[in-house]
């Protein structure tokens, strides 16, 4: 058979209603399974065994400091048992989480939202619940509910502006979890003086 036959019979096939299903069929077969897969890595990582200690600590406490080996789920985990269990309750969330690298912010964010189920490239749409955003690209929507931003863009929001209800972005966050945190003493010595007056005014409330 000549290159062109092949090609004209291959386009042909690809046509059929019956290639469509079965390629179709397949791709839904192979991201159930991919799911699968995610669901048993998380399952299976060190922190998975502290899920309802950690979430029991935040309920009872405004401050909790995690430590764990490398790999034990802290960046991925943490944030997604949050996030699971404040949706699982209806109660209000909005999780920031402040990366040193814009690279850990993206591919943190980018792995969440795998291991949530959602398809690729939904991040910052209005089909995820994660978001991220570093310097000049915000990729932020209105279902975000967990936002891995770099300390730089944190700090901004801490300060002022950009929330919806007109206050500063930091008056709607209900989590500010604060990654690899021995490496930035100095920022979060800024963080701590911007959050101060903000639980004063809780206070007078
Ligand atoms: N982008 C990714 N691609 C593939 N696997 C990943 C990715 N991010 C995390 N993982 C997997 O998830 C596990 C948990 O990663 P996570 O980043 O939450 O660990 P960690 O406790 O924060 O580690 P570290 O102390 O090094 O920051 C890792 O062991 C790795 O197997
Ligand atoms: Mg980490």
């Amino acid at each position: 058979m000549l290159p062109e036959q092949i090609s004209a019979s291959l386009y042909n096939r690809q046509s059929t209603f019956a290639y469509q299903a079965m390629f179709v069929s397949s791709c839904v077969h192979r991201t159930a399974l991919a799911d699968m897969h995610l669901k048993h890595q998380r399952q299976t990582l060190p922190i998975a065994a502290y899920r309802q200690h950690i979430v029991q600590t935040l309920e009872d406490n405004q401050v909790l400091v995690l430590s764990g080996e490398t790999g034990c789920g802290k960046s991925t985990q943490l944030p997604a048992f949050i996030m699971e269990d404040q949706l699982s309750r209806g109660k209000a969330c909005k999780i920031i989480c402040t990366e040193p690298r814009r690279i850990s912010a993206i591919s943190l964010a980018q792995r969440v939202s795998a291991e949530m189920g959602e398809p690729a490239g939904a991040v910052g749409t209005n089909s995820s619940l994660i978001g991220y955003s570093i310097r000049l690209e915000s990729n932020i929507a209105k279902s975000t509910r967990l936002a891995f931003v770099t300390n730089g863009i944190a700090l901004r929001m801490l300060e002022g502006g950009s929330g919806q209800g007109g206050g500063a972005a930091i008056d709607e966050v209900t989590h500010l979890i604060v990654d690899e945190v021995s490496k930035v003493h100095r920022w979060l010595f800024h963080i701590s003086q911007c959050i101060g007056p903000r639980k004063a005014r809780k206070c007078n409330n």
